[in-house]
């Protein structure tokens, strides 16, 4: 490991946007197929790996509704939340926003309370055994109505206090956020704070409609932004958090090369950019090979690196109490490494 790997993997940071769904590494899907007498199409790991290979976003989504077909009970959604917080922990994560959608798995049968149990206790162990600090994001998706959408609000409102948000995901292209203005007035008029998949493979208008029309508290991409200068300028007076995840725009051909990312120039508009996960095995990364691919792309500097880290600790939905307690890790750390980056390293404690 080259010690700017070590520096990344041992940064305080967060993940503020990845799917739980999204995140069942491929020994574990086979092994949860197993368990629930189910066959998939691949009989070993390294055949389902090879698999993951996408044209576009519905090429991804299609393998992955197919996978979350191996989520059934309690124990599995328990399994797959605990595997990703140990495998996040150990990556340097101390803040994680996890989405999960129930609408994949009730349709199915599946419980919500045993759905919310598995993952609220796996949550709860993390914050015990690893003293990460997590949340729980309900997302749902917009190639869905908007009434279905609604019913997943009524149905997690007993577990209100444990959610830390209301998102949306799914197939973007001719499902604007517009469609779905009425769904996110009744998350804000229940308390919720919201987010909303933006601009991934939609347009600049759907980032608009997303800030102006569900006046959401953070954006999941938002990347095509740049295509509209005057919203550009609306989100970075703002600071409205964007939550980019370089590999998955890269994998799935959002963009050709990640040299061709927007993510230096995002950062050079003074948007309020984090860097995150979205479906770690699905495109190859963690958090920290999200930075390091960034890195080798665009040769970021330490000091660049620290920002998005810090952006992330300034976009998470915590208490400021908590932010402040997350920051002074990420500056302690910081401090502590200052002298392997050498005089560049001067401007690392700068806000
Ligand atoms: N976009 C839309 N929906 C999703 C994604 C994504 O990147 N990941 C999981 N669901
Ligand atoms: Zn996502």
């Amino acid at each position: 490991m080259t010690d700017i790997e070590a520096f990344v993997r041992g940064l305080p940071k967060t993940d503020l946007h990845m799917h739980i769904e999204g995140s069942i590494e491929p020994q574990l899907m086979l092994d949860l197929a197993a368990r629930n007498g189910l066959k998939l199409r691949w009989d070993t790991a390294e055949a389902l790996r090879g698999a993951y290979q996408f044209q576009n976003l519905q090429s991804f989504l299609d393998l992955y509704f197919e996978g979350c077909k191996v989520l059934v009970t309690e124990r599995d959604f328990h399994d797959v939340t605990r595997a990703y917080l140990r495998r996040a922990h150990e990556d340097g994560v101390i803040r994680a926003e996890l989405f999960i959608g129930p609408q994949s798995f009730t349709e199915r049968g599946t419980p919500i309370e045993a759905l919310m149990s598995g993952v609220l206790g796996a949550m709860q162990e993390a914050r015990r055994e690893h003293g990460m600090s997590v949340g729980l994001m309900i997302s749902v998706h917009r190639h869905r109505t908007e009434p279905e959408a609604v019913a997943v609000l009524d149905q997690v409102m007993p577990w209100k206090d444990d959610i830390i948000a209301i998102g949306m995901g799914g197939a973007e292209i001719g499902t604007p956020p517009s469609k779905f203005a009425r769904f996110f007035r009744a998350a804000r008029d229940r308390g919720f704070r919201t987010t909303v998949h933006a601009g991934e493979e939609g347009p600049a208008a759907y980032v608009r409609e997303a800030l102006e029309l569900l006046h959401v508290d953070r954006i999941d991409h938002g990347n095509a932004c740049l295509g509209d200068p005057d919203l550009v300028r609306e989100l970075a007076a703002r600071r409205a958090p964007l939550t980019v995840c370089p590999l998955s725009n890269l994998r799935l051909r959002v963009v050709p090369r990640m040299q061709d990312h927007p993510l230096k120039v995002l950062m050079a508009h003074g948007l309020h950019v984090t860097v995150n996960s979205d479906d770690p095995p699905y495109f190859d990364g963690y958090v920290t090979e999200n930075l390091l691919a960034c890195r080798d792309a665009f040769g970021l500097s330490p000091e660049e690196i620290v920002r998005l880290v810090r952006n992330g600790l300034e976009a998470a939905f915590v208490t400021e109490e908590e932010r402040r307690a997350l920051l002074a890790r990420l500056d302690a750390y910081v401090a502590a490494h200052a002298d392997a980056f050498g005089a560049a390293s001067v401007g690392l404690l700068a806000t």
